[in-house]
């Protein structure tokens, strides 16, 4: 039988079980870490980032904010005022935030957008993770970017995190995607001496040519998150190492499914998700993000996204 022994300096000492959901209790000294979002309740990074913390015995907690825009500058401050640690900033304040911060990384400023806020002793910093994630789920998918054409669709925030990675891993040209022909003609005049951008409407998606030599396309728009028809994509021409790599996360959209119609490989966010909660929580606590705990995590929301849908 094991003895207790409840001396304060042991109870000090004593790390927690590691993957033990109980061994963790939040006490005086626990540090608070968290995502600001609107909404936030649906964030797999609490579940994700929770699991990862307990696997390395490390005393922090991560906590979902729900922040309304008109509060975001209140948000910030308490950050400062409550010495939270670090705080993950989902949609729609990725853009906004960087104003309020101390300063930002080469990655935020380039995507005009910071998704990781640390705080260093009250100098709040902004990084965004999201395009180093991004570029590690396309190793992991076995895309080869580098001086081939890349097809991005969409011109918001997502397709900047794309355009950013694809600049640094030296794609040779991307054609940019977008319903509305203004925004993508914007991104290519804001991003174009980074990387190569050609402007093309949805309806070029159906063009053989377009596809026809592209290493990969990415979807950086939100259909598919609850079940919209893609627009038709001529995915059988493209080359067969091409792959298909849409940023949903979580759900058989029907841009997958057709790229695996035409048996090309087809990944969702869940890779880029995981990558960019890896190096927040690097940039925090210092320590090696423990991914196989982190992917069993999402795998694991997965599933039961499948689940609910086949109940429905
Ligand atoms: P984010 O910052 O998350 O990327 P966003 O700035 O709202 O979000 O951008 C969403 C992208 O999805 C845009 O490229 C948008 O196209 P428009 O620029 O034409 O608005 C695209 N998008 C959203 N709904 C769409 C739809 N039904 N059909 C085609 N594109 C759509």
């Amino acid at each position: 039988v094991a003895r207790r022994d409840t001396s304060k300096s042991q109870l000090q000492r004593r790390q927690p079980r590691r993957g033990s959901p109980a061994a963790s209790p939040v006490t005086g000294r626990t540090k608070i870490l968290g995502i600001f979002g609107d909404p936030v309740d649906h964030s797999s990074s609490p579940a994700m980032h929770n699991a990862a913390l307990r696997a390395l015995g490390l005393d922090y907690v991560y906590v979902a904010f729900h922040v309304r825009p008109d509060q975001l500058a209140t948000a910030v401050a308490a950050i400062r005022a409550l010495d939270l640690a670090g705080i993950n900033v989902t949609v729609p304040h990725k853009q906004e935030v960087a104003r309020h911060l101390d300063s930002i990384g080469e990655e935020a400023r380039r995507t005009g957008a910071v998704n990781t806020i640390t705080n260093r002793d009250g100098t709040l910093h902004g990084d965004n993770t999201d395009v180093a994630g991004f570029a590690a789920a396309l190793r992991e998918a076995g895309a080869r970017v580098r001086g081939r054409r890349v097809v991005v669709i969409g011109a918001g925030g997502a397709a900047r995190a794309a355009l950013v990675a694809l600049g640094a891993l030296d794609a040779g040209q991307v054609v940019l995607v977008n319903r509305t022909g203004e925004r993508a003609a914007q991104l290519a005049r804001d991003l174009g001496s980074w990387v190569a951008i050609e402007p093309a409407s949805l309806a070029d998606l159906r063009s053989p040519a377009l596809l026809g030599d592209a290493a990969l396309v990415v979807n950086t728009t939100s259909l598919g998150l609850h079940g919209e028809r893609f627009p038709a994509l001529a995915a059988s021409r493209s080359p067969h190492d091409c792959v298909f790599f849409d940023m949903v996360y979580g759900r058989h959209t029907d841009f997958l499914r057709r790229a695996r119609a035409a048996q090309r490989t087809a990944v969702d966010g869940s890779a880029m998700l995981l990558h960019q909660g890896a190096r927040a929580f690097r940039l925090w606590t210092k320590r090696a993000a423990p991914l196989a705990v982190m992917r069993a995590v999402l795998e694991l929301r997965k599933s039961s996204i499948d689940k609910a849908r086949d109940r429905r």
